[in-house]
């Protein structure tokens, strides 16, 4: 069957139809998929059949090398044995919705903020993928937003103030605007790196605004300063017509650039339902050939 890509959104985004990603193995489907991803950033499959095994196996079939150092991992052991599977849910160990105090939650919240994946490390997440196995019956969408084309409508000037600066990530920067507190052992775990402001995507050309809630400063800039014009940017980069809202189904497997893309979780009534999500993120590792 061939592959069919329904664009979701007039910038970017699509629904793969056709496809069953756990029996993927066609080297011409991958590469396929992976020129998909670069044009619409977001690719949306729905009624997929991955186990925990299964959605790793994928990723690692679609980009090789895994994150498996996520920031939760300072904080808690992961569920599934496996650093690699990060557990986006509400629930502990023990499949116990979180009550509201607890400090996992805290930590997830942070999910609302405008941010993308594994900017904190070097080399930053690529692809994240993340399967929906339980999801609560209102809300809780993922918005996504197209950072090419947030960085395509700067105004001239702007993208010249913006050329060649480089901006400082860490994973403690956005929970600690949430107040979240890290103890000093933790913290030292989650320094963060630095990060260009402008990316350019190495197969297309196409550039893009890099920002995140993870972004705390402009290396060589006042404070102050790097913060309000990361702030700006923010506020320019998730202008509605930049935004793609994905409504979840159990069987959904979503894949999006990070390098392209920012996202963010949005409200439910998490401490009524239960919503369980797996995330495999790739990290930006040059093809060395
Ligand atoms: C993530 C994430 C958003 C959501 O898994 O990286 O930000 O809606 N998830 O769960
Ligand atoms: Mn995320």
């Amino acid at each position: 069957m061939p592959i069919e890509f329904v664009p979701l959104h007039p910038l970017f985004a699509a629904e793969v139809r056709g496809v069953d990603l756990a029996g993927l193995y066609d080297p011409a489907a991958l590469a396929e998929l992976r020129s998909a991803m670069h044009r619409f950033a977001v690719l949306v499959f729905r009624g997929q059949r991955l186990d925990d095994p299964g959605q790793v196996a994928f990723a690692e079939r679609f980009d090789g090398h895994l994150h498996s150092k996520t920031g939760i991992s300072a904080l808690a052991a992961n569920r599934f044995g496996n650093e690699a599977l990060t557990d986006v849910s509400n629930v502990d160990a023990d499949g116990q919705v979180l009550p509201p105090d607890d400090r996992r939650r805290h930590y997830s919240l942070a999910n609302r903020l405008w941010h993308t994946d594994a900017s904190f490390v070097e080399p930053p997440g690529r692809y994240s993928m993340l399967s929906a196995r339980i999801v609560p019956p209102v809300g809780a969408d993922t918005e996504f937003a197209d950072m090419r084309a947030a960085w395509d409508a700067l105004p001239d000037a702007m993208k010249q103030r913006c050329e060649g600066l480089r901006v400082h990530h860490s994973i403690a920067h956005s929970r600690q605007t949430l107040g979240f507190e890290f103890s000093p052992e933790e913290a030292e775990r989650l320094r963060g790196v630095e990060q260009p402001l402008v990316r350019t995507n190495r197969a297309t050309g196409r550039r893009s605004l890099y920002l995140a809630s993870h972004a705390s400063r402009i290396v060589g800039w006042p404070v102050p300063e790097g913060r309000l014009l990361l702030r700006d940017l923010v506020e320019h980069a998730t202008r509605r017509e930049f935004i793609f809202s994905h409504s979840w189904r159990e069987g959904d497997l979503v894949i999006w650039d990070n390098l392209a893309t920012m996202h963010r979780a949005t409200p439910f009534e998490d401490a009524r339902y239960r919503r369980e999500l797996r995330r495999v993120t790739t990290l930006d590792v040059p093809a060395t050939t």
